[in-house]
C-alpha cells in the first residue's frame, strides 16, 4: 500500500464560516504542497481555489499559504508523509479558499462601474 498524506484545508469565502475539508493525497517523495493541491483539483475537487503561476521557481510569490501554522510558498514547501494543515494567509483579504488578495493596491485592476469583482 502506498503512503498517503491527509491534507486538511481551510475552505470558504468572505462572509461564510470557514470549514476544514480533509483530502487524502498519494505521497511521492519530493512533491511540493502545491503539487498536492493541484492533484486535489485534478482528481478530487476542481472547485478548490488556489493560485500559482510559476509552479516551482519561487518567483511569482502567488502561492503563499499557511502550512501547519507557518507562512510558506506552496511550490517550495515539501509535502510530508503525515497529516498537514493548509490555510489562507490570515493577514490578507480572503477571496476564496486558499486565495487571498496579495497584490499591492496600485497593482490591482479597477472594478468596472457597477460591476462585480471577477476574482
Ligand atoms: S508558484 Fe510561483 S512562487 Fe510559488
Amino acid at each position: 500500500m502506498s503512503a498517503v498524506v491527509l491534507l486538511k484545508i481551510k475552505r470558504g469565502a468572505p462572509g461564510e464560516a470557514q470549514q476544514e475539508v480533509a483530502y487524502e493525497v498519494p505521497f511521492e517523495p519530493g512533491q511540493s504542497v502545491l503539487d498536492a493541491l493541484r492533484w486535489i483539483r485534478a482528481h478530487r475537487d476542481p472547485t478548490l481555489a488556489i493560485r500559482y503561476s510559476c509552479t516551482s521557481a519561487n518567483t511569482c510569490k502567488e502561492c503563499m499559504v499557511v502550512v501547519d501554522g507557518k507562512t510558506v510558498y506552496a511550490c517550495t514547501a515539501r509535502l510530508e508523509s503525515r497529516d498537514m494543515q493548509v490555510g489562507p494567509l490570515p493577514n490578507k483579504k480572503l477571496i476564496r479558499d486558499l486565495v487571498t488578495e496579495i497584490a499591492p493596491p496600485d497593482e490591482r485592476l479597477e472594478r468596472p462601474p457597477g460591476g462585480k469583482n471577477s476574482s
